[in-house]
């Protein structure tokens, strides 16, 4: 859709796009002089020495010396694409949100990524999955930055330096680049039970993405949604591929990674260019905003646990269809920054411990990643809308602020807009109650099962898929050199399942421990058995 058309300042603005298109009847230094030759530099002599005088030469070659920045500390490898989301109005009810009012057409921008890998890592390496969205609202941008995993390993924001350490490369050999086979994640998964359940969606084929087209999304987190009247609700999100879910199986996804390590952008971008234009339903569950944040037992903050939709059924909210490649992977897909605290009016965040922390890591790791604090006026990140901050100055700052006053409330330039009549009765924060509390550091006891779910989801399986979940437990499991740790996680199977503990025991050839905790039978939940349902018995 060409170059950005607001700047910071609200004012008009926009590079010319015959700007920077490799064309053209000549090439210009950075500062529009014209260059006579790229191709020589400039010598004493044809043989030499070359001169410093050669200004052309240094520009070119202090450019290229700077051109890489700091991949993203996790979450490095990704791809995307360009699209809109257009809204039902079915949640018109419980959001106040401009963008969830019926018919309404906002532009999105999606990031797909892995989480472990490296800039230049595999697309097929078993891992979790990103799934970004900045909804270039006309209210002003909302990330719903999300994983095609519902539920995350931690449930309180301090671990996740350390199970992002354990789920690294050794800091010694600097393997393995991009996958779960090795001594530091199991050595982290088996002390910290809470992330079996994640670990055991990594297992199964959730873990092997066959298409980003075709990968559920999840906020993960329980959001709280406002009403026009200020009533809340709590929310789960979840995205919904039209063409359903589907992953690579093992044998397809080690073929892949050899052949085409490319394999997932390759078929975002060439589906993109085709016209087959991949689509998503955002749907919602939702539950009552009391002060229990509870629904059916389940901890609504405790982000190792989903809501079976069977109890929650995802409602239906609008339909995301992408369609639109990138025209610069770096100016877009490299630059963007995602924020789980950009929200709008209508949505806002929960006291997840895990939610509360990102708040601040997001903000935080841009500020390196992108080279100071201007990076939200980089045309990726500029929302549709005009801005109008008190920010000034900082490395890279690009808009042209006027005026003589950037404080408020002033007299010099024209005062202060909220004093001037303007409705921020949607702006206001909400009154939530906060109990009468004493500093801790502990968790809650609701947060205590880590088992029951990773049950139900295991029983849930399909046999073929249950074959392959035990087989990729063996597998990643074998490459481990410690055998405490093996063993240690084969107790924390043994508390999941007695069968699923005894199939990897027999892979590793160690015995199966008896499980620590009441292994209590569950109903597999029909929601999850329903994706499982799609491949065939081989
Ligand atoms: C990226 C931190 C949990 C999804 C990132 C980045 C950081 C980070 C530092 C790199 C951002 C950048 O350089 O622009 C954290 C912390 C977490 C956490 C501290 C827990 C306390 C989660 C969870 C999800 C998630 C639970 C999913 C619900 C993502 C995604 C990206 C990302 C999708 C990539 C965004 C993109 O494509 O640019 N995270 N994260 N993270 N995170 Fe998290």
């Amino acid at each position: 859709a060409g170059p950005r058309t607001v700047s910071p300042t609200g004012q008009e603005t926009g590079n010319p796009p015959e700007v920077n298109q490799q064309g053209g009847a000549y090439l210009t230094t950075a500062t529009g002089a014209r260059v006579r030759d790229t191709n020589h530099s400039l010598k004493a002599g044809p043989r030499g020495p070359t001169l410093l005088q050669d200004h052309h030469l240094r520009e070119k070659m202090m450019h290229f010396d700077h051109e890489r920045i700091p991949e993203r500390v996790v979450h490095a490898r990704g791809a995307a694409a360009h699209g809109t989301f257009t809204s039902y109005g079915t949640a018109e009810k419980i959001s106040r949100a401009a963008f969830l009012a019926k018919g309404a057409e906002t532009p999105v921008f999606v990031r797909f990524s892995t989480v472990l890998g490296s800039r230049g890592s595999a697309d097929t390496a078993r891992d979790t999955r990103g799934f970004a969205t900045k909804f270039y609202t006309s209210e002003g941008n909302f990330d719903l930055v999300g994983n095609n995993i519902p539920v995350f390993f931690i449930q309180d924001g301090i671990k996740f330096p350390d199970v992002i350490h354990a789920g690294k490369p050794h800091p010694d050999r600097e393997i393995p680049q991009a996958q779960s086979a090795h001594d530091t994640f199991w050595d982290f998964v088996s002390l910290h039970t809470e992330a079996q359940h994640h670990t055991i969606w990594n297992m199964s084929d959730r873990g092997l993405a066959r298409s980003y087209r075709m990968m559920e999304g999840f906020g993960v987190h329980t959001f709280r949604m406002v009403d026009a009247d200020g009533a809340t609700s709590l929310v789960k999100l979840h995205w919904k591929p039209k063409l359903g879910v589907h992953s690579l199986v093992w044998e397809e996804a080690l073929l892949t990674n050899g052949v085409d390590p490319d394999f997932h952008r390759r078929d975002l971008a060439d589906a993109i260019e085709a016209g087959a234009f991949p689509s998503w339903e955002l749907g919602l569950q939702v539950f009552p905003d009391n002060d229990e944040q509870m629904f059916e037992g389940i901890d609504l903050l405790d982000p190792t646990k989903l809501v079976p939709e069977e109890l929650a059924p995802v409602q239906p909210v609008g339909e995301m269809v992408l369609n639109r490649n990138v025209s610069n992977y770096f100016a877009e897909t490299e630059q963007v920054a995602f924020h789980t605290a950009h929200l709008v009016p209508g949505i806002d965040g929960t006291d997840d411990p895990l939610l509360q922390a990102r708040h601040f890591s997001y903000l935080d790791t841009q500020l390196s990643r992108l080279g100071g604090p201007n990076f939200d006026q980089l045309p990726i990140n500029r929302p549709h809308v005009p801005v109008n901050d008190m920010l000034r100055d900082g490395a890279h700052q690009s808009a042209d602020h006027r005026g003589v006053a950037p404080y408020q409330p002033n007299t010099l330039d024209g005062g202060c807009p909220f004093m001037a009549g303007a409705d921020m009765s949607a702006y206001e924060d909400l009154a939530v109650t906060i109990p009468a509390s004493r500093k801790v550091r502990e968790n809650p006891a609701s947060f205590d099962d880590h088992y029951s779910q990773a049950r139900m989801f295991w029983r849930s399986l399909s046999p073929v898929e249950q074959h392959h979940t035990a087989q990729a437990y063996a597998f990643e499991l074998g490459k481990v050199y410690e055998q405490v740790i093996k063993e240690r996680q084969l107790l924390a199977l043994a508390n999941i399942d007695t069968e699923l503990c005894q199939i990897v025991a027999n892979g590793l050839g160690l015995p199966a421990p008896a499980a620590t905790v009441e292994v209590a039978d569950v109903d597999p939940s029909p929601a999850l058995s329903q994706v499982g349902g799609q491949w065939p018995t081989d």
